[in-house]
């Protein structure tokens, strides 16, 4: 479909063609010295010892349950109002998802009054996810873990860039993963990053995410080593040079991109508030510094947010939903008893929210025209 405002858009350049092209002559294309130099870089950029590249970021969400040692008879706590790939990478393991609820419908991350208590004597981790790249409680959050020795994730998909207290998030915990999907603020296509800034954590992912094998057939081409032994069950989550060098370009655009986020979030803000105040608009307290992912608003109890978004669509605007809350998967579902609180805010908000496009290359023209249409889509509904 032709949308006149696209729900989001890459924010490329001739740079990135360039940084493949060059990557393509040189001769070299799975993981090698473009993707170490993309993993210092980035972890230069966040604060963090050690950045390791995969192939996207369920990857890397699976590879920091591994590296945390997460196995059955574990639970984890985590938000059912994420992508059900949060939940999924706890599942891979063996380990039990428990769901606990978000904050309220002005701040939509998880909870830690919620957390305690879903906490029982099986409890081993926190797996949080900073929900269009707003802060979950983290003093609070980390407060919690170390009271109930419990080892805390990161779900960074939605936060490349964002700060709390100076800190960047996906460096509060012990690991923390990163999302380059072609809709994140910076993208490869497809492609994920894990970050820690332990030493041992970080061997252990770097082995498990090339089949547990102690060298690389890059380590062979550079003469570094013959041969090669296996010492974990490991997977191919590799990442190639073609993403690296993307990766490298985009880390760059990220800051400056950042910044347009926020500048259209501010000015969706100010508009929807005088045009469309029957919205609720979560995150409107200051927390941080967000990476302003995405924009949600909460339509009015009871509105028919299909029609709305029908609505929108007829006007050439794409809307999306964020999220489908995981516990209401048919796959989750069945698995009810493993909901540690009863989710009523979640619920609440999964029931109201829709997102509004947002992306560097949007101008303010093209955000007052989606207020625009929203105040004509709400008001031709009230008088249908
Ligand atoms: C919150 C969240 N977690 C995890 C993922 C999974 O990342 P990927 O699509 O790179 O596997 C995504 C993005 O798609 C996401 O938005």
């Amino acid at each position: 479909m032709d949308w006149r405002v696209p729900l989001a858009d890459l924010n490329f350049g001739p740079e990135e063609e360039e940084a493949v092209l060059q990557v393509v002559r040189s001769g070299w294309l799975s993981m090698g010295g473009v993707t170490r130099q993309f993993e210092q870089a980035f972890a230069e950029t966040v604060g963090a010892k050690h950045a390791l590249a995969v192939t996207n970021g369920t990857a890397a969400l699976h590879l920091a349950c591994l590296a945390a040692g997460l196995g059955p008879g574990d639970e984890v706590i985590l938000p059912s109002l994420t992508f059900v790939a949060t939940a999924n990478a706890v599942r891979y393991t063996g380990a039990t998802p428990v769901f606990a609820d978000v904050e309220s419908t002005g701040w939509l991350t998880i909870s830690p009054a919620s957390i305690k208590e879903c906490i029982t004597e099986k409890t081993r981790a926190i797996m949080l996810m900073h929900y269009a790249g707003y802060a979950c409680d983290m003093p609070a959050i980390m407060q919690l873990a170390r009271s109930h020795s419990l080892i805390v994730l990161e779900d960074a998909a939605h936060a490349a860039g964002a700060l709390l207290d100076g800190r960047r998030l996906g460096t509060w915990g012990r690991l923390g993963c990163y999302s380059f999907f072609s809709n994140k603020n910076m993208t490869t296509g497809e492609g994920g990053m894990l970050v820690t800034n332990e030493d041992a954590l970080y061997e252990h992912l770097r082995i498990i995410r090339s089949h547990g094998m102690t060298t690389l057939t890059w380590d062979r081409h550079q003469g570094h080593a013959w041969s090669y032994d296996v010492v974990d069950l490991g997977y191919n989550y590799r990442i190639d040079e073609m993403r690296s060098a993307l990766g490298l370009v985009q880390l760059g655009r990220l800051p400056e991109a950042n910044r347009r986020r926020k500048q259209l979030t501010e000015l969706y803000r100010e508009l929807l508030g005088q045009r469309a105040p029957e919205l609720q608009i979560p995150f409107r307290v200051s927390r941080g510094e967000s990476g302003y992912h995405i924009f949600p608003v909460l339509l009015p109890p009871g509105r028919d947010r299909i029609a709305f978004m029908d609505g929108l669509k007829a006007y050439g605007i794409q809307t999306s939903i964020h999220y489908p809350p995981v516990h209401q998967f048919r796959i989750y579902a069945a698995n009810r008893q493993e909901a540690g609180v009863p989710l009523t805010i979640t619920e609440e908000v999964a029931s109201r929210e829709v997102t509004l496009p947002l992306y560097p290359g949007m101008s303010d023209e093209q955000a007052a025209w989606v207020v625009e249409a929203i105040e004509k889509v709400l008001h031709d509904e009230k008088t249908r």
